[in-house]
């Protein structure tokens, strides 16, 4: 049977978590488990998330999933919703919205939820350099003493451009234009009103602003989140392991060029191993020639490196075996991305970053 796998780590997803607590740990964490978890699945990651304060998701439907999972803590829509019929749908299902644009208020206000609930707390979102959601300096005022007077508990929230890169000077200018509004908010308006700055690079690189709340992403999954430092820097571990097997081997001869486009020649007679994953199931087809896979041999579960060649194939790819020991066997493990490689280290070879590759796996790999 071909075998393309994705398989999660619930021990590596907790411990990215205590991780994020023992960075921020005077904050409240909003896990972020939007795009299924960052491909990783909501319903394989939420039981290793209990510990986090809530969830944030972007769209109402995986608001819903994770509520039909069982999940019955705080759910935080980043989006916010998207019509007057969806905030009443949030209101039903406890769910906590970003308010980032004047018909979003307007729905808020015309509809305001019974007291206990939890979509009383909303995120009033402040548009501190992104430009893209939230009010200006002078539109969240207003919304926030409006919001404040229909009885909302407000969290003022703001999302960082370049928080990967500390030295950015976006970065300093965010902090201040947050933290002025935020004082101000809660001189004028109430002193209640939380804040919540910090994504997983801001976590990592602006301890001193981590506010009320932090919402992680990437480093629950285990990349970095930062361009100075690597995951294993940061001790996070990979919640996700993508691997197949070993379909076939062969011997290239010299002269001859493997797959589309007769991209790679061997100089060389070269023991290679066909593979089966391609960009079908979401490997990068524009990865660089030096990718690596590691594979891990069935018979001694030594594991070795070996570089692709050729061209990505929608179902296959060709490895070469030069590095691994001649019988190694057929059906041994293919490690796509995991520890090793680390899916940061192939996105890097694919011009792109982990979160897509995470994101943009197919529904055709087998799911552990
Ligand atoms: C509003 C908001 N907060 C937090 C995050 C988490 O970001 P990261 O995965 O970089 O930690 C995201 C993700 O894009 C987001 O949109």
């Amino acid at each position: 049977m071909r075998t393309a796998n994705i398989t999660i780590d619930p021990a590596a997803l907790t411990h990215n978590l205590t991780q994020v607590k023992k960075r921020a740990p005077g904050a409240k964490v909003l896990a972020m488990v939007k795009a299924n978890a960052y491909g990783h699945g909501v319903a394989a990651v939420l039981p290793a998330l209990k510990q986090a304060d809530g969830i944030g998701v972007a769209t109402f439907a995986e608001a819903m999933e994770a509520r039909q999972l069982g999940w019955d803590k705080a759910i935080g829509l980043v989006e916010g919703v998207f019509s007057a019929d969806e905030w009443q749908q949030a209101i039903d299902n406890a769910c906590s919205c970003v308010i980032h644009h004047t018909p979003q208020l307007n729905w808020a206000l015309e509809n305001i939820p019974a007291e206990d609930s939890p979509a009383r707390q909303v995120w009033l979102k402040y548009n501190t350099g992104m430009n893209r959601l939230g009010f200006d300096e002078k539109t969240v005022i207003e919304a926030a003493q409006r919001l404040h007077d229909a009885g909302y508990q407000l969290i003022l929230t703001t999302h960082f451009a370049n928080a990967d890169d500390r030295d950015h000077p976006l970065n300093a200018t965010q902090i201040q234009r947050f933290s002025d509004m935020l004082e101000y908010l809660q001189q004028h308006i109430t002193p209640s009103i939380e804040g919540s700055l910090c994504n997983s690079a801001g976590i990592v690189n602006f301890s001193e602003h981590h506010h009320d709340w932090v919402r992680p992403g990437i480093m629950l999954y285990g990349s970095s989140p930062v361009i100075d430092q690597s995951a294993i820097d940061l001790n996070l571990k990979p919640a996700m392991e993508f691997s197949a097997r070993i379909m076939a081997m062969h011997i290239v001869n010299t002269g001859e060029a493997i797959g589309y486009g007769s991209r790679w020649t061997a100089e060389q007679d070269t023991r290679t191993a066909l593979v089966s994953i391609g960009y079908g199931d979401g490997y990068p087809r524009v990865i660089s020639d030096d990718a690596y896979v590691c594979i891990v041999d069935a018979n001694s579960n030594i594991s070795y490196r070996c570089p692709i060649r050729g061209r990505v194939a929608m179902d296959m790819i060709v490895v070469d075996l030069s590095a691994a020991p001649v019988d190694i066997a057929l059906d041994s493990k293919v490690v796509l991305w995991g520890a090793m490689p680390h899916v940061d280290e192939v996105a890097s070879h694919a011009g792109t970053i982990g979160y897509e590759l995470l994101c943009r796996l197919s529904a055709r790999p087998k799911r552990a």
